[in-house]
């Protein structure tokens, strides 16, 4: 595992973002207290997210973020009475004059007033606005009532503001907001490891701190608005994968096709119909500056042909129908290209990358996709085996490693056979990290065939 040093090592931090332009500058800010060791989880307000989204918080915290103060986290837990308990100290940067105004009041109507009423631990604050909102007796008020309640606040700065104007409102530099935090837990003892996690309270919590992305489900292709070419897959393996690290403490983000069943609470779930809506959520996670993710696994069943223009209005019966089709695109070899290109930009540590192949008859090209694909990992199996594929709660698959001999496993159910695939994923990611010069590595050369 990687060894860290800074000054907030092993410190869990609740970072509260409101709705203020600054708001962008919570990335930073998130990666800086990172820098230093913390492990954060994000605190939104509603505004905020008109601002900067939810996701890309997720994506770097690497924790669900938590935005409406009426909902429960996968576990069950009151979100911010959980960060009130798990967390050792509270930032809230950038803090609106409303944020000032509710928090100074006890008014209880975000998570993260909610939180800092029901916490003990230090409370950092950090204004911005507009220099008027912030020199107003009101504002001055509400940040002389935190004053009292012991709260750090880190002043705003002199400077150009948002409308144009040069006055004191500017959110402090972000230094300051960190040097502020270290002073307020300088005093405060590490909270014990008995401490429960931050996301949820699984037992075996191996996935910590990791992004898993899984595709799951079908892509429907439509012919006209009333028809479509599917496929029988009802995302119950992929699903049952997200469960799985979702439980062992993983972010997950989920990209979802045409499903039978519901997605677990407290995925992050992109839905998407077609084979290019797919393309486009997959793109969206691999940018040129590197993946924003640790594992990729493709369980979705995208469809290899689309008709060549699907009509606007519906298809009479006529005299029949002549369809002309197209492939698709092979979602699995771009984003593995995409990946690479993103490592050699970026020198990231490169994800691990999982393939599933869905065979008819035997399992026996499996080994050869592998190697075309460029993934690390590929998960077999022949759904024409009764109890194995779609729409069954049970699987049997072979796995093909790019570092070691096929491993077949017995017919298990879908969400054993997504705990021993998590099991060999963590090893690949764990040596990954151990060993600088697989992180380096690149993935072998991908092709354009198909896998699902
Ligand atoms: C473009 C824009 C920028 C804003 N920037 C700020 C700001 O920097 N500080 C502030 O106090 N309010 C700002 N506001 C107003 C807040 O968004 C508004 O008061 C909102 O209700 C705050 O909600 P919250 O405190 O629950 O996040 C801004 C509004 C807009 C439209």
């Amino acid at each position: 595992m990687t060894v860290q040093s800074g000054r907030l090592v092993g410190r869990r931090i609740a970072l509260g973002i409101t709705g203020s332009i600054a708001a962008y500058k919570a990335v930073e800010l998130l990666r800086l207290f990172q820098t230093e060791g913390a492990d954060v989880r994000v605190l939104m307000t509603p505004s905020a997210t008109a601002f900067i989204g939810p996701l890309t918080l997720e994506t770097l915290s690497r924790h669900p973020v938590d935005v409406d103060v009426l909902a429960l986290q996968a576990d069950g837990r009151i979100g911010h009475i959980s960060a009130a308990n798990d967390v050792e100290a509270i930032v809230v940067a950038p803090a609106t004059a409303h944020w000032l105004g509710s928090m100074a009041h006890g008014v209880a109507g975000d998570s993260i007033t909610a939180a800092c009423l029901a916490t003990s631990v230090p409370v950092v604050v950090a204004p911005a606005m507009d220099g008027g909102m912030y020199a107003h007796p009101a504002t001055q008020a509400n940040v002389a009532r935190l004053l009292e309640f012991g709260y750090r606040i880190v002043e705003p700065e002199l400077g150009p503001l948002a409308s144009g104007m040069v006055g004191r409102g500017r959110l402090a530099a972000l230094p300051r907001i960190v040097d502020a935090t270290v002073e307020a837990l300088s005093g405060v003892a590490p909270a014990q490891a008995a401490a429960p996690a931050l996301t949820s309270g699984p037992t075996r919590v191996d996935f910590a701190g990791r992004h898993v992305v899984v595709t799951a489900g079908g892509t429907i292709e439509p012919i006209d608005p009333v028809r479509f070419i599917g496929n029988r897959s009802t995302g119950k393996m992929g699903i049952a994968i997200a469960e799985e690290a979702l439980d062992r403490g993983a972010a997950v983000t989920l990209i979802l096709g045409n499903v039978n069943v519901d997605p677990p609470a407290g995925v992050h779930v992109a839905r998407v119909e077609t084979a290019a809506e797919m393309q486009a959520a997959l793109r969206a996670l691999t940018p040129p500056e590197g993946p924003a993710f640790d594992v990729l696994v493709m369980a979705a069943a995208v469809a290899d042909f689309r008709p060549k223009a699907a009509s606007d209005h519906k298809i009479g019966r006529g005299s029949g129908m002549k369809l002309e089709l197209d492939a698709t695109p092979d979602l699995l070899a771009e984003a593995v290209e995409r990946v690479r290109a993103g490592i050699r930009a970026s020198g990231a540590p490169r994800p691990i990358l999982v393939g599933f192949a869905a065979e008819t008859g035997s399992t026996d090209r499996a080994a050869e996709k592998l190697r075309a694909k460029g993934v690390d990992m590929l998960v077999a199996n022949d759904v024409t085996e009764p109890g194995s594929g779609f729409g069954t709660d049970t699987n049997r698959v072979t796995i093909f490693y790019t570092d070691g001999a096929p491993e077949q496993l017995p017919m298990l159910s879908k969400r054993e056979v997504a705990e021993l695939l998590l099991d060999r994923i963590l090893i690949r990611l764990d040596s990954r990290e151990t060993d600088p010069g697989a992180a380096a590595e690149e993935a072998p050369t991908a092709t354009t065939e198909a896998t699902t």
